[in-house]
């Protein structure tokens, strides 16, 4: 029987436990969208985790939806990174880098020239975002025309040559809550005709040919992707048919052999069995159709992580809230100590409050 505490290999990722810090944003980039030395020093204190999920990062200028949240495009931000896996390396964790493009969710003036968002349709949700005038609704987007997609693609590849330039240990490919790749994949957003819209197979496409592009260049075995099939964040419908649209995507990457499929269960950040579901979902007929590492999450506890591990549900729990107020999550859970509260109000943009100053238990 497993515990949270063993060892795993990930792919190619040994890993020296099964708790998995989750991608968490922190809107602390410095100009140029650069993460910075608190940075560094955030995730090194949290290095014990078996393997951190750095904070979604934009792949390109087009893909940024907050104020101050990380790219992956340029040298300036590489150079940024390496300060961060450096650190994490240094002090023994191992740590991937979440590749990133928010689609719809974003806000012109966050854009290049005051573009317009992009997405599968030009459907407007009813979305707020985070700009430097504070939460605003989302601007209307428009729809990326078919001939934009291959641009889009290379986009991904570049940014995971460049996350491996920067030091991480592999890549996850953010394909859930909602952002540009789950507005492909729904048809609660794409209305689309022509390959990348209409059947299961047209819809999953983009994220399929994303998936084999970052595989292609990096290898499968340092690239895992992220789904949350049952979420509604940012005002985005589910598809009519998640288990089918999934048991799709997994059953086409298999040749693939990704390192890990990371799902959280149900609405993100809240309900793990959402009351208004229309729809059921099974997770457990969809980890059948992997054959890589299942990572879950979504408000678990240690008692709830340590049953789906025992029990084989789950190779890896990600945890995200209590990895902020805990840098020493790890050895917490398994002294079961107690643990640090929260500051939410400390959660998006400033400095070292909230970010770099929750103790540890020496
Ligand atoms: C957010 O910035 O609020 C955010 C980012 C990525 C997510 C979810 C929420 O997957």
């Amino acid at each position: 029987m497993s515990t949270l505490f063993d060892p795993i290999l990930v792919g190619d990722i040994p890993l020296a436990n099964r708790i998995v810090m989750a991608p968490l944003t922190r809107n602390r980039a410095l100009p140029g969208q650069v993460a910075g030395p608190l940075t560094a020093e955030y995730y090194r204190q949290r290095a014990s985790a078996g393997l951190i999920i750095a904070e979604a990062s934009q792949i390109s200028p087009m893909a940024q939806g907050y104020l101050d949240t990380p790219g992956i495009y340029s040298p300036e931000q590489i150079a940024g990174w390496r300060q961060v896996t450096d650190a994490v390396h240094a002090a023994g964790g191992r740590i991937v880098l979440q590749l990133w493009h928010v689609g719809r969710i974003s806000h012109s003036s966050l854009l290049p020239d005051g573009a317009a968002p992009v997405s599968s349709s030009n459907k407007h949700p009813n979305a707020m975002t985070f700009t430097r005038e504070g939460f605003v609704p989302t601007s209307a987007p428009r729809a990326l025309r078919d001939d934009e997609i291959p641009g889009l693609i290379e986009d991904y590849r570049r940014a995971a040559r460049n996350a491996i330039a920067a030091g991480f240990d592999g890549i996850e490919v953010h394909a859930a809550n909602s952002y540009l790749l789950d507005q492909f994949l729904r048809d609660s957003v794409n209305d689309r005709s022509g390959p990348y819209g209409g059947s299961i197979a047209n819809r999953a496409r983009l994220l399929i040919e994303v998936l084999q592009a970052v595989a292609g260049e990096i290898g499968g075995g340092r690239v895992g992707f992220r789904i949350s099939p049952m979420t509604t964040f940012s005002d985005t419908p589910r598809d009519s048919d998640p288990q089918a649209l999934f048991n799709y995507v997994v059953e086409q990457v298999a040749p693939l052999k990704l390192a890990y499929l990371h799902v959280i269960e149900g609405e993100t950040g809240g309900a793990r069995l959402p009351e208004d579901a229309t729809v059921a979902f099974d997770y457990e007929a969809l980890h059948r159709r992997f054959s890589g590492r299942w990572m879950l999450n979504n408000g678990y506890t240690l008692e709830m992580g340590e049953l789906a591990v025992a029990n084989g549900q789950a190779d890896l729990i990600a945890y995200g809230r209590p990895f902020i107020s805990n840098p020493d999550l790890v050895r917490r859970l398994r002294e079961k100590a107690p643990l640090n509260e929260l500051r939410a109000d400390k959660l998006y943009g400033g400095g070292a409050e909230g970010y770099t100053d929750y103790p540890t238990l020496d």
